[in-house]
């Protein structure tokens, strides 16, 4: 029997390299669904990709001296490697400027112009440019742009136009009739009562003053608008209107369209008419969450108030981050993001909660049992509610997921957590160790320890990628008949385990100092120049910021893995007469041979850290590409260690 199929997506992003935790919210609310499915063996198609054509694009590469496809080349390597940064496990990355997308865009327009459902008349209006939107003068907000609050300008121009007005009713009815095509309800209701009831106009669907876009085919002056170009990227990813449209076969209609709630309008309104247009079917569900805020306003680059997701996952790993979005706020609400919520998350959910109960339990496998355990049953009366708590959690887990409801979902694994964490308050195993009669029974409690935690294991898989294997490491769970979902409904599947100590899998963070830390690296308030869009002047830094960075050549004089991070390796560095210790996360491209006698670029005034409690006083320059490919920085010819470089 061949698999069910589930295609979920995100918006197509606007090329920028300073996408911020608000776009990272999307995408991993995506990934985290996207997983979830494929654990429960669902055959998934996860889309992701860029929005790349434009008039706002077009004057950022003018403005950059370089064309409107190398500019936006550099920023998609970006996009990727941040995706790769979050553990984002898209199928596939579109991008508008793919050939099979503009030829599927032309088809599609040429279908509707065919049908008469696009027709050539006169725009005269406002246009926003960074929302790409068309605005009437009675749908301006003090002459400025109703969505952003941005100027617009004024346009008059001979352009083709799609008959929206012909499909109101339709679209009504339809929405009426099918009460989870939109979600949450809320957003239901704003788009009938707001733009459907007050009555659609038609849409202007082609310009014609600037170049960067599909040309409309029959009519080359013609730029097919960025919006219809954009939607079209969820059937023109799966090979709709090509020689091979097998994916869109399988996959369509999409499962869930995901995107945050300003651009719903767009994909409620004017994607389904024009699905509707071309007969097609709709995708079954519209979901639009809320916006990350701070300080109630909607996070910005031009109100100077964006948070980077690198620098984040930097400093406290992929996992603490997915967990904290997913955890912190309602999907579908907006939520205040705060570095004090982020680090009180980390440090009472992850360290406390989780990491306590792994290394409470690894600890306690080891000092009484030598780290061996069996399926042993001298049973407790506590047994019974952690087994039968585990296995529920299991089904709550699946109904909130089904629902988008992230938040409920991790709410109900933290409630099994910390259930878990008390059973061992009850037990005692300490005051069981004591008593040589209550071998068995000690060894069963610390068994329910391990099943538990297994299966927490895997309800938390969608959401942290990574801390299962770190968790199942320690805890010794090889099995992997006992590391599917399925297994998580009967308990006790596991049989022997063999444990080892590892490293703690949330180290707990001292909130004060590193509020201070953070306030130094964000600089958050400080206004930046321009709005969301596209990395123009502000990615540069001038010369005084540069001679902040002390880099210095040094030779590297010997070399080791560091125990229990396969990822890095720690160096001693000869910098002039000096000799620094560097943990550099370079192992799975380098051997701690091929470092020795290395000449290497140091960064040699940043703050000392401690990587998995190893000491580094510096960094490697070293060069990284979108394919996991990693190469040293290196001098051209031999100079002496502790030479600058400037
Ligand atoms: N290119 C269009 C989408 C076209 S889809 C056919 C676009 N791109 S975007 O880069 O501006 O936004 C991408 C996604 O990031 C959207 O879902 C948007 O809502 C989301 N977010 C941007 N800022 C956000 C927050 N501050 N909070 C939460 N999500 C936010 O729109």
């Amino acid at each position: 029997m061949s698999k069910k199929t589930y295609y979920i997506t995100t918006p197509i992003y606007y090329p920028s390299d300073k996408l911020h935790i608000g776009h990272s919210y999307t995408t991993v609310a995506a990934d985290t669904m996207a997983r979830y499915k494929k654990l429960r063996g669902y055959d998934v198609m996860f889309l992701t990709g860029t929005d790349e054509h434009g008039q706002k694009i077009e004057k950022k590469a003018k403005e950059n001296g370089t064309t409107p496809k190398k500019y936006v080349d550099n920023i998609v390597d970006w996009v990727k490697d941040l995706w790769k940064v979050m553990d984002i496990s898209y199928d596939r990355f579109i991008r508008t400027t793919d050939d099979n997308h503009i030829q599927t865009v032309q088809k599609i327009f040429k279908t509707l112009y065919e049908k008469g459902d696009i027709y050539k008349s006169y725009y005269e209006g406002w246009y926003c440019t960074p929302c790409e939107s068309f605005y009437t003068e009675r749908q301006l907000k003090d002459g400025k742009c109703p969505d952003c609050g941005r100027p617009v300008e004024k346009v008059r121009e001979e352009a083709y136009f799609f008959k929206l007005s012909k499909y109101q009713d339709k679209l009504i009815e339809y929405i009426e009739k099918h009460p989870d095509f939109i979600q949450p309800q809320s957003r239901q209701n704003e788009m009938i009562n707001n733009f459907l009831k007050p009555g659609l106009e038609d849409l202007c669907v082609s310009r014609t003053s600037f170049d960067w876009g599909v040309p409309v085919e029959f009519d080359k002056g013609h730029i097919v608008y960025v919006w219809i170009d954009a939607l079209s990227n969820y059937i023109s990813a799966l090979g709709f209107g090509s020689l091979d449209d097998t994916e869109y076969q399988k996959y369509w209609p999409a499962d869930v369209h995901l995107m945050g709630k300003e651009i719903v309008r767009f994909h409620t309104i004017i994607w389904p008419a024009i699905l509707m247009a071309l007969d097609l079917p709709l995708p079954k569900q519209i979901f639009g969450h809320g916006w990350l805020v701070i300080d109630g306003e909607k996070m910005s680059k031009s109100k100077g108030n964006v948070v980077d997701p690198k620098l984040l996952v930097n400093r406290y790993g992929s996992d603490a981050i997915r967990y904290f979005l997913m955890r912190e706020i309602a999907f579908g609400q907006d939520g205040n993001f705060t570095n004090e919520a982020l680090i009180q998350r980390i440090n009472s959910d992850l360290a406390n909660d989780l990491g306590n109960l792994v290394s409470r339990t690894v600890a306690m496998v080891i000092k009484y049992c030598d780290g061996r355990l069996s399926n042993e049953r001298a049973r407790t009366e506590f047994d019974e509610e952690i087994e039968t708590m585990a296995v529920e959690t299991v089904k709550k887990v699946e109904d909130a997921m089904e629902q988008l409801f992230f938040s409920h979902a991790l709410v109900e694994i933290w409630h099994l957590v910390r259930r878990t964490n008390k059973y061992i308050d009850e037990t005692t195993p300490w005051i069981l160790a004591k008593d040589s009669d209550s071998k068995d029974k000690l060894m069963n409690v610390l068994y329910h320890l391990v099943e538990n935690l297994r299966i927490i294991s895997i309800l938390i898989e969608p959401f942290m990628p990574q801390t299962p294997s770190l968790m199942r490491e320690q805890l010794g769970i090889t099995q992997s008949q006992c590391l599917t979902w399925e297994s998580t409904r009967t308990w006790g599947c596991l049989k022997d385990v063999i444990v080892q100590k590892g490293d703690i899998i949330f180290p707990r963070i001292d909130m004060e100092k590193e509020l201070e830390s953070l306030k130094k690296t964000q600089n958050l308030g400080k206004k930046q120049e321009s709005d969301d869009i596209v990395g123009e002047e502000d990615g540069l830094i001038s010369i005084d910021d540069f001679e902040k960075v002390e880099l210095k050549v040094g030779e590297v004089l010997e070399c080791n893995k560091v125990k229990g991070a396969d990822k890095l390796l720690v160096s001693k560095i000869k910098i002039g007469n000096e000799i620094r210790q560097i943990v550099s996360g370079i192992a799975r491209h380098y051997s701690p041979e091929q470092m020795i006698g290395k000449k290497v670029i140091v960064v040699t005034n940043l703050k000392p850290v401690k990587l998995r409690g190893v000491l580094s006083e510096g960094m490697i320059l070293a060069a990284s590409d979108t394919h996991d490919h990693l190469v040293l920085g290196t001098i051209d010819k031999d100079i002496e260690s502790g030479s600058s470089v400037k």
